[in-house]
């Protein structure tokens, strides 16, 4: 991945010099653009200077005044951000209720309609009932937009997706959106979709056509990471692999730390979820003051682990989210598993009862 950065970058420079309708689009950019669509059995690709903005430009251009929004209340902040920027009438569902979305489309005064949701839960790593909600939109005739920010590298066949996994890519009123910084390991965004949305992205969407284009050398390194994946197919297996042993340790550590004091039955609620089927782990904690200390600590003896509260997460659901990797070895898994035990030991021990 470093020497697909660093050839992209002697090639064509640090900056990609500017919009990609001016003079920011390279080879390089178009080349990522049929490789990404061809991995996720897309139909074209348009790369943008992240997943945010990526989410921005799709959910803008698709809408606006005079259409409808349905949005999960799960979605990630970057399409909650684009609804607000829409300029369309927005119905926020709860999370991944395929009967309100249906409702929320029959009951519709506008033509247009787009349901966006992301694939996999950025916050527990649970998957979105896709097909239902394409079937859903489909009989409404609403464009579903799917952000796969965290199955891109982990799930469906080879990591190419839920969309792959639920048999919808390529399908005409489907278009999803990845990010290149997740399990590709660098930055960037795109949205896949039809051809005519893409070329639709194109002369509409303001993030694509105001905004630099992504830097050669990020180009460079998401196509090498993508080549990888496309060599490697079992690496995404291996994250998931990963994350049922992380689900396992974590759910153990916080029933042996309730235990020990004497409050078995008040296991938080990770230790009732079930194995997610995404690289992401939840731990929740409760308070953000415990979680902050609890990833504190952890860093101290060498695990880095990611800190949710709000306003990521409704209040009392504060929660370390552990992260699978491909490549942790038995040896750093049983580091893990004895740094969870100790940390959460020690945090839960100082809640008052
Ligand atoms: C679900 C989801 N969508 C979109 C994004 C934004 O992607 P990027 O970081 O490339 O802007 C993220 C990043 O954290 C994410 O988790």
């Amino acid at each position: 991945m470093v020497d697909g950065a660093v050839e992209a970058l002697r090639t064509w420079g640090a900056g990609s010099t500017g919009s990609r309708l001016v003079t920011g689009s390279t080879t390089l950019h178009a080349t990522l653009e049929e490789q990404l669509a061809a991995f996720c059995g897309a139909e074209a690709a348009l790369v943008f200077s992240s997943g945010y903005t990526a989410n921005l430009g799709v959910v803008t251009a698709l809408s606006g005044r005079g259409a409808l929004v349905v949005s999960d209340a799960r979605s990630h902040a970057s399409l909650v951000d684009a609804c607000r920027l829409s300029r369309a009438r927005v119905v926020v569902t709860p999370r991944a209720d395929v009967a309100a979305v249906d409702a929320a489309l029959a009951a519709r005064t506008e033509e247009r309609a787009l349901v966006v949701t992301d694939g996999v839960d950025s916050i527990d790593g649970g998957i979105a009932p896709l097909r239902e909600l394409h079937a859903v939109c489909r009989a409404r005739g609403a464009v579903v937009v799917v952000d796969e920010a965290h199955a891109l590298g982990v799930c469906g066949p080879g990591g190419r997706g839920v969309l792959v996994e639920a048999g919808l890519a390529g399908a005409d009123d489907v278009v999803s959106t990845v990010t290149l910084s997740k399990s590709l390991g660098g930055q960037g965004g795109a949205v896949l979709g039809p051809r005519a949305v893409i070329e639709h992205l194109v002369d509409t969407a303001r993030t694509f056509i105001f905004d630099t284009g992504l830097a050669p050398a990020s180009v460079g390194g998401a196509l090498a990471a993508l080549r990888v994946l496309r060599e490697e197919p079992d690496r995404p297996a291996a994250v998931l692999r990963v994350a049922d042993e992380l689900a396992e340790m974590s759910r153990a550590a916080l029933t042996s730390s309730q235990v020990g004091r004497g409050r078995e039955g008040e296991v938080p609620l990770a230790g009732q979820l079930p194995l997610t089927g995404s690289a992401v782990v939840p731990v929740v904690l409760g308070s953000p003051v415990v979680a902050f200390d609890a990833a504190a600590r952890c860093l101290e003896r060498g695990v880095r682990v990611g800190c949710f509260r709000p306003p990521s997460v409704p209040d009392g659901t504060s929660r370390l989210r552990l992260t699978a990797r491909a490549d942790l070895t038995t040896t750093e898994l049983d580091r893990v598993r004895t740094v969870l035990h100790e940390v959460l030991d020690d945090v839960l021990a100082e809640v008052p009862a």
